[in-house]
């Protein structure tokens, strides 16, 4: 007897974190894909409604039952200005039994925190940068041991990174005290590496994940003694000259292999964090050529002038198509049979 396919939904509900006003353009920006995420499910035919979730997360679950949704779109990236608070969106809905888009909670927890996802995929044989976790590691370092540069292990979108994050090696242990004095929270140092950037878009679809038109990143007239990364104005300061110079490029067919070489990668994570819907694995490559993940964007930005709607529309995908793509990872049926977002 085959089972009954589940009746198709018909409600959605877009959770997102709420975004105080005069927020920062990185908070801002949660409210553009807010936009394009509603505008692609009212195509696919649900009804939308939309929830800030805010640090009263008792408020957020009983309005959350009480709309009882046929589904969640999880577009939780911080709670309370904290993005290690992000995965608790996540498990509220599983308590409430609501199914929800995107990664489980559990891997939303585990790729969030960048020094336990370290640990994971160094155990899973998964190539990322050497790194330390705290100042006693960081003193034994050999002070002529080449350049480090301190992140956090929770916060994202570049949270704290300038030119200053990347210090020489006997720098480390300063520079790590420095920054948990300054904004509270925990900061790793991760060996720098010199070479090429890329970003590796994943999309669910009928056959597993699907590997996307990967981007580098390219950092154009970047003066030698600055480090060439993404940092807080690159990413989100349109006035600086960072922001101006940091490009996208789509890889053309001269780099199948790397692209190829990538791609087997970041399946590997999607499949060790157990991924779903969609993801983008950060990379860089030294000039040897040695391929390492900085880390893995589980539920990654989906606005239109990001790296995944410009890897998804350089497959031919569109945005709809990705929202329906995600949905239906979710197991949810869309409303209008014979729409092609399926994959
Ligand atoms: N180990 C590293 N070597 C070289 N550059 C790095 C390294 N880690 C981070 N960066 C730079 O910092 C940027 C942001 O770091 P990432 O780990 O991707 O954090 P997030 O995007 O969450 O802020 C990267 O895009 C890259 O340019
Ligand atoms: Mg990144």
């Amino acid at each position: 007897m085959t089972a009954r396919a589940p009746a198709p939904a018909r409600s959605a509900l877009i959770l997102h974190g709420a975004v105080a006003p005069g927020a920062a353009a990185d908070d801002e920006d949660t409210l553009v894909q807010v936009g394009v995420v509603t505008a692609a499910l009212r195509k696919l035919g649900f009804a939308v409604e939309t929830l800030e979730v805010g640090r009263d997360l008792a408020d957020v679950a009983r309005t959350v039952e009480a709309i009882a949704p046929d589904f969640a779109f999880n577009l939780v990236e911080q709670i309370d200005g904290r993005d290690a608070l992000l995965p608790l969106a996540a498990y509220l809905l599983e308590r409430a039994r609501i199914p929800y888009t995107g990664a489980p909670a559990a891997a939303l927890a585990a790729s969030t925190e960048k020094t336990l996802a370290k640990r994971l995929m160094a155990a899973a044989g998964i190539p990322t940068p050497e790194w330390c976790e705290t100042g006693m590691e960081a003193g034994q370092l050999s002070p002529d041991d080449g350049l480090w540069i301190v992140k956090s292990a929770t916060e994202h979108a570049s949270f704290g990174l300038s030119a200053a994050s990347v210090v020489r090696a006997d720098a480390v242990a300063g520079r790590l005290r420095r920054c948990t004095a300054a904004h509270g929270g925990s900061w790793f140092a991760e060996r720098y590496i010199h070479g090429r950037e890329f970003n590796v878009s994943l999309l669910a679809g009928s056959a597993g994940p699907q590997v996307l038109p990967v981007s580098e990143i390219v950092f154009i007239d970047c003066p030698p003694e600055r480090p060439a990364i993404v940092d807080y104005a690159a990413k989100w300061q349109p006035n600086s000259a960072a922001y101006r110079n940091t490009r996208r490029r789509l890889l053309g067919a001269e780099a199948a292999l790397l692209a190829g070489r990538l791609g087997q990668i970041a399946l590997r994570c999607w499949h060790l964090f157990g991924l779903r819907g969609y993801a983008r694995v950060d990379f860089r490559v030294d000039e040897s050529g040695t391929p390492f993940v900085l880390e893995v964007n589980a539920n990654p930005c989906l606005s239109p002038d990001a790296g995944f709607a410009a890897a998804a529309d350089a497959a031919g995908i569109d945005l709809v198509e990705v929202v329906g793509r995600i949905v239906v990872d979710a197991g949810i049926r869309l409303p209008r049979a014979g729409n092609s977002a399926t994959g």
